[in-house]
């Protein structure tokens, strides 16, 4: 074997360590609306295994950024790369084979209403799985189940479900064909301080016990304190900064200073100290993370 070749070899040793690290890169990502530029040489990394929160002002582009990474959205330039492939490069075909590894679930629920639960579950399993109906509604029963939902849940509705539950059945959704990326938009807007609080530990559990890594978008400062691992914040066209909490919240920014130092910031802070005090101070017997989707 030649020098080079050994040169070679150990270079793409490195390039797959990088890529073990990072499990999506965004590069210098321009997305653009006619004449409304929405990010412009937007870099992103997400780690694999992490819970990453992606926080910005309304209209910052959060929701276009998670949709570029699931390739909704075709940015003007720049390249987005997860599991170390370029996926605005990749034929079709390979595209869809990577992007049947995320799960995501929407902003707005984006369940079918004239299905039940089950059946909103087992369509992807039908569909991209291949399944036959009678598979595939068992399995949804399972990832219903995996959502914290209880099993008569199944057969209603999304109009009978509480907000909470519907966000439970679109999470089991996402779940379907077990992904390895979870993306999630303001998963908790819009539920109650306890249900918010059920399903971040539901989200915690799931990342824990299947190797998820997790994406989220949220405004949800409980969110940040309690389960996020890295904080991006999104501002001026572009991700300002992408790290710990402890580094985004001393950062030297306006925005940043009055979302985490606001009164809002400073509670879920302070809330966050107390839990950390109660668990080091004394072990949590039988403690019971299990949600109850009752009172969400
Ligand atoms: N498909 C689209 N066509 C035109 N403008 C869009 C589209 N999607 C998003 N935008 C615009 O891009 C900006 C960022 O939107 P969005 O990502 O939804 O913000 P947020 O950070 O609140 O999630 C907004 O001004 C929005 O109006
Ligand atoms: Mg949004």
């Amino acid at each position: 074997m030649t020098g080079g070749m050994v040169a070679r070899g150990l270079l793409s040793a490195e390039k797959v360590e990088a890529h073990a690290e990072n499990i999506i890169e965004v590069r210098a990502v321009r997305n653009q609306f006619g004449s409304q530029v929405v990010h412009e040489a937007l870099d992103l990394d997400v780690r694999r295994g992490e819970i990453l929160s992606v926080v910005g002002g309304s209209g910052t582009g959060k929701s276009v950024l998670l949709r570029t990474i699931v390739g909704l959205n075709r940015p003007a330039r720049g390249a987005v790369s997860v599991f170390g492939e370029d996926l605005l490069s990749l034929p079709a075909a390979q595209r869809s084979r990577v992007e049947r590894r995320f799960g995501v679930l929407f902003q707005k629920g984006a369940l079918f209403s004239s299905l039940t639960v089950i059946e909103n579950v087992a369509l992807p399993l039908i569909e991209h799985a291949g399944l036959g109906a009678g598979d595939a509604a068992r399995l949804a029963r399972l990832k219903i189940a995996l959502a914290g939902l209880p099993a008569n849940a199944g057969d209603k509705y999304p109009s009978d479900l509480s907000g909470g539950m519907v966000k439970r059945a679109a999470l089991a959704r996402a779940l379907a064909l077990d992904p390895d990326i979870l993306f999630l938009d303001e998963p908790t807007a819009g539920l109650d301080p306890i249900g918010a609080a059920a399903f971040d530990q539901l989200i915690l559990t799931l990342r824990d016990a299947l190797g998820l890594t997790v994406f989220i978008v949220t405004h949800d400062l409980d969110t940040i304190y309690t389960i996020t691992d890295r904080v991006a914040v999104i501002g001026q066209k572009r991700v300002l900064i992408n790290d710990t909490l402890d580094a985004v919240a001393a950062a030297d920014d306006e925005w940043i200073r009055d979302y985490f130092h606001g009164p809002r910031g400073r509670a879920a802070a302070a809330a966050t100290l107390a839990v950390h005090a109660a668990a080091s101070s004394k072990p949590i017997p039988n403690q019971n993370t299990e949600p109850n989707p009752e009172q969400t």
